[in-house]
């Protein structure tokens, strides 16, 4: 006997994709989704139980385009370059992840909600970085992924991106964000075209598992 329905959380957990191409950049998003989604997320774990995350939302249009300029300044050639090295390779996989990114870097701005999930630094991680940045990110991005989870659960979608991170600090500038609160990523969020995502090709897990040590 199961808790929860296997089919449906099973579903959820292995289709939950990184969704660019299939936003729906011109249905609205209504506030109060987004606020349901980051509810759930507030029952993800963080260290010590510390709830140092933050989120910002951004559904200014203009502030969006500004927020995107920056993510293309930081992604500089490295989109077009990986999207040029998939295709001499021939990696069918890595062709299809880096033309969707390049598409999302070209229409970020115009996705109707993007969401900034931030961790508040109370510690300084170069005290003991092999513990505390393990701690930091490990107290954010749970968070992060649990609303990724629910917007799925409603028929939107995301991606965590980091690009715009290379400039964190003029984002922040824009965004207001005091010093000791980090950004992670840049998550743009709108309804999907479809809802039909299908599991994704994966290394095998019997690569990648040891029992009892390496
Ligand atoms: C830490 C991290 C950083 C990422 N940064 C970006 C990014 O800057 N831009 C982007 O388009 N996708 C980004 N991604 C999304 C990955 O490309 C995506 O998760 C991966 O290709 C798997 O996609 P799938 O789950 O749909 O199979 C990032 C993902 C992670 C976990």
């Amino acid at each position: 006997m199961s808790v929860f329905d296997l089919s449906v959380t099973d579903a959820l957990l292995s289709t939950t994709r990184a969704v660019r191409k299939r936003l729906d950049l011109e249905r609205p998003v209504p506030n109060e989704i987004i606020r349901d989604c980051l509810e759930l997320s507030l029952q993800a774990p963080s260290g010590s139980n510390k709830q140092g995350w933050r989120w910002i939302v951004v559904t200014d249009a203009g502030m969006r385009e500004r927020l995107a300029e920056i993510y293309r300044k930081g992604a500089g050639s490295y989109l077009e370059d990986g999207y040029q090295e998939a295709k001499s390779s021939g990696a069918a996989q890595d062709i299809r992840v880096f033309d969707s990114a390049r598409y999302l870097s070209d229409r970020l701005g115009e996705v109707p909600v993007h969401v900034i999930p931030c961790i508040e630094m109370d510690t300084d991680p170069a005290e003991n970085p092999e513990l505390l940045w393990p701690s930091l990110m490990g107290s954010i991005l749970p968070a992060v992924w649990s609303f990724q989870l629910a917007l799925r659960a409603r028929g939107l979608g995301s991606t965590l991106t980091t690009l715009h991170l290379c400039y964190a600090d003029e984002a922040a500038a824009l965004l207001n964000i005091p010093d000791n609160i980090k950004q992670v990523g840049l998550l743009p969020v709108a309804y999907t075209k479809g809802t039909d995502f299908k599991p994704a090709k994966r290394r095998p897990l019997d690569e990648l598992l040891h029992w009892n040590g390496w």
